[in-house]
């Protein structure tokens, strides 16, 4: 790519001991309902127990794995930003987020701690690497972003490593194409990687899979095609990454085009830029949850 090898010129080699390095991208659904879920207490029951059940071995692999930061790909739904200003790829630069009221007052989760160093770092390289992110001080964070925090941790009283949010709209029309997602997940990737600080960074895509909350299709689920896209993420990202955006709603419903901010976090991994596969440390998809088909993956760099 014309562009990347551009931009790879404008940026430091990555890879000193000294610097941040992207250790595992984490994939997962986001619905509103697993957050009320959990906040009534509702885990147990048999509707949710079986999709509680598969995020039990991210918990501990998330033990065993915890990064210092979570630079966490989701979407807003009209909570922080609405019809008044709506920014395509929007980066969460401060040093705390506070969860927002979505209509029922906030969740009662822990306020998300921020990584204004880093944050400030990406959003220079990624800007001077031709990709244009709206810089964000002042973000209130939705379930787009508290619901995975919940899968992956569960609750504890504070949440352990720091959050960098980066929003895309995939709400109202017109929304980024799933290449220029693969595209920018590069240009992070090369930007985490040249932070003079030896964190260890996860980079997750949120969102999807087959969903559609409105309309004659309401409660469209496609397993087979939900699967497949699965496949295709772990094996082939590229050639997913061309996958018009009119195919992720005829196919996967209006909402269906959330999954584009998988390929943010996948373009991030390294054998994108040429390095080994990365290793799938866990893979799980269930139905129902709410009207949303719920996938998750564990990719390790
Ligand atoms: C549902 C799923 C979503 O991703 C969302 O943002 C809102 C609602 C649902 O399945 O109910
Ligand atoms: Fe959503």
């Amino acid at each position: 790519m014309e562009n990347a090898q551009n931009a790879s010129q404008a940026q430091p080699a990555r890879g000193t001991a000294n610097q941040a390095r992207i250790t595992a991208s984490v994939y997962s659904s986001h619905v509103p309902a697993i957050g009320a879920a959990i906040d009534l207490g509702k885990t147990g029951e048999p509707y949710w127990q079986p999709l509680f059940a598969g995020f039990e071995p991210t918990k501990q692999w998330m033990r065993e794995n915890l990064p210092d930061v979570v630079f966490l790909v989701y979407n807003d739904h009209a909570t922080n930003f609405d019809l008044s200003v709506i920014p395509t790829f929007a980066i969460g630069t401060a040093a705390e987020f506070e969860p927002a009221d979505e209509g029922y007052g906030p969740r009662p989760v822990p306020k998300v701690m921020g990584h204004p160093e880093l944050a400030s770092h990406i959003a220079q390289s990624v800007i001077q690497q031709d990709f244009d992110l709206t810089i964000v001080n002042e973000l209130k964070v939705d379930h787009g972003l508290t619901v995975p925090m919940n899968l992956m941790f569960g609750s504890p009283a504070q949440w352990p490593c720091r959050v960098i949010p980066l929003h895309v709209n995939v709400v109202q029309y017109p929304v980024p194409s799933g290449r220029r997602c693969f595209a920018l997940g590069q240009a992070i990737r090369r930007a985490i990687e040249s932070f003079d600080e030896p964190l260890k960074v996860q980079i997750w895509g949120t969102g999807g899979m087959s969903h559609q909350l409105q309309g004659p299709r309401a409660g469209l689920i496609n397993r087979e095609w939900d699967n497949r896209f699965l496949d295709r993420l772990i094996a082939d990202p590229a050639d997913l990454a061309e996958m018009p955006h009119i195919e992720y709603v005829r196919e996967a419903g209006s909402e269906g085009i959330e999954l584009v901010m998988w390929l943010i976090a996948r373009g991030a991994m390294a054998d994108v830029a040429g390095g080994p596969a990365p290793r799938l440390a866990h893979r799980f998809f269930h139905v129902p949850a709410s009207n949303t088909a719920v996938g998750h993956l564990i990719l390790e760099n």
